[in-house]
């Protein structure tokens, strides 16, 4: 799945907004996730997932920097992402669905701090590049 450069562009934009807040739009994220798709919480059994809780927001943050990564290497989303990838294919197992829930969750997260410069065009700019970064955390599962 291949960005054209304006939708590069595009995700480059919002980003450079949205990287200030990556804890807060991470954790809000999940926050969203486990509210409307409580069978993703399956997979933090260990975690406090209580709304604003410490271990939510320290994984927001983790989420978050490593969509950041993936926008600093946009050209190489696999090789920057390749050690995530082996992670959550090997040993978490996420099953492959619950990626389209969490780029959902990060979607509406970003359109509602940024409505005005969430455009359609950097809607489905956005959609691409999650999509891209969730192909590359599934790809290594067999
Ligand atoms: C861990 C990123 C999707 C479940 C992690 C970590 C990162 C990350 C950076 C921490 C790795 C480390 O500590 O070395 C992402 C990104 C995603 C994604 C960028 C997609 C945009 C998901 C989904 C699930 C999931 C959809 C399941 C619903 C987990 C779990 C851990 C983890 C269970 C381990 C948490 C812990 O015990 O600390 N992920 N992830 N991830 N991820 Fe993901």
């Amino acid at each position: 799945m291949t960005l054209t450069q304006a939708e590069k562009a595009a995700v480059v934009a919002i980003w450079s907004k949205a990287s200030t807040q990556a804890e807060a739009i991470g954790a809000e994220s999940l926050e969203r996730l486990f509210t409307s798709y409580p069978q993703a919480k399956t997979y933090f059994p260990h975690f406090d997932l209580s709304q604003g809780s410490s271990q939510l927001r320290a994984h927001g943050s983790k989420v978050l920097n490593a969509v950041g990564e993936a926008v600093k290497h946009i050209d190489d989303i696999s090789g920057a992402l390749a050690k995530l990838s082996e992670l959550h294919a090997y040993i978490l197992r996420v099953d492959p669905v619950n990626f389209k829930l969490l780029s959902h969750c990060i979607l509406c997260t970003v359109a509602a701090r940024y409505p005005n410069d969430f455009t359609p065009e950097v809607h489905a700019a956005w959609d691409k590049f999650l999509s891209s970064i969730s192909s590359v955390l599934t790809e290594k599962y067999r």
